[in-house]
């Protein structure tokens, strides 16, 4: 697929994906998130990546879904193209790590995305925000789902209901960002960040991953037991065996995804 809406690199073991459409703050449309969604597959296929990056521009991480494209749209439309969001989930299909890197704007369909991300590094110029109601409308790619699971049902109501942005302090205070570093740093540190996750055992991040993403979808209870058999199964691998056998040893583990 030919890419006109994303750059794609690679910058060792990590895959590097930065929206752009600067002249719309990334907005994003289908075909911006119909490579974005390709390029995360190739990644997550290509065993010399370990983990992915996903970064907007200084100004924008993403000002939210395609107004425009989608100004004049019928509810028939929207609801037998399956539009606007209909490819967005294939993001949390990656099996591999995702770090969100947000600098400015993480708006409606932005936020969304960030927020599939498993983590969020956040510039201290970020500012996000689910102002879908000033339009008339409302989240359409999990904002009213994942807002309250990360910030409180209290902060994610005030935010979906007022239109107010939150400032990168206030995301970290509530728990949606997991660190703030200044913007002329961001893209280093969620590069290092991902080169750190990148040089561990990748079954085993997968595991990590798996076992996470359960406490958001199963009881207590059972996200424990699944844990717990997670847990178990890393016993299976050779990097645990490499790894407990390098700390024994006093040295740094050479980990060959096994
Ligand atoms: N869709 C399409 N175009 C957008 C856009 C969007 N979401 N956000 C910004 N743009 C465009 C503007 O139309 C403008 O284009 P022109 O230069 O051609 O006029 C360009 O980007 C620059 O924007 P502004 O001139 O508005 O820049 P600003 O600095 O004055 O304001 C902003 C920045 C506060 C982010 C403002 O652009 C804004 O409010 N954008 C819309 C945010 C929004 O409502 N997002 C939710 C979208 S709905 C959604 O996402 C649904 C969902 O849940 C999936």
């Amino acid at each position: 697929m030919q890419y006109e809406n994303i750059l794609v690199e690679t910058n060792g073991k990590v895959g590097l994906i930065r929206l752009n459409r600067p002249k719309a703050l990334n907005a994003l449309n289908d075909q911006l998130m119909d490579e974005l969604g390709d390029a995360m597959l190739k990644f997550d296929a290509d065993e010399n990546i370990g983990c992915i990056v996903i970064t907007g521009s200084e100004k924008a991480f993403a000002a939210g879904a395609d107004i425009g494209a989608m100004a004049n749209y019928t509810y028939m439309d929207a609801f037998k193209g399956d539009y606007i969001t209909r490819n967005w989930e294939q993001i949390r299909h990656v099996r591999k790590p995702v770090i969100a890197a947000v600098a400015g704007y993480a708006l409606g369909g932005g936020c969304e995305l960030a927020m599939m991300c498993d983590f969020i590094i956040a510039a201290d110029s970020a500012k996000f925000g689910q102002p879908e109601i000033k339009l008339g409308t409302m989240p359409g790619a999990g904002g009213t789902q994942r807002l309250p699971r990360a910030v409180s049902k209290s902060k994610a109501m005030d935010m979906c209901l007022t239109a107010r942005m939150m400032d990168a302090a206030e995301a970290e205070r509530a728990g949606l960002v997991s660190r703030i570093v200044p913007a002329d740093k961001l893209l280093d540190e969620a590069l290092a960040a991902a080169a750190t996750i990148a040089a561990m055992s990748l079954p085993v991040v997968m595991m990590v991953k798996e076992s996470i993403n359960r406490a958001y979808e199963s009881t207590l209870a059972e996200g424990v037991q699944y844990e717990r058999r997670m847990f178990h199964s890393t016993f299976a691998t050779e990097d645990q065996k490499e790894g407990m056998k390098a700390f024994v040893d006093k040295r740094l583990p050479i980990f060959r995804n096994l």
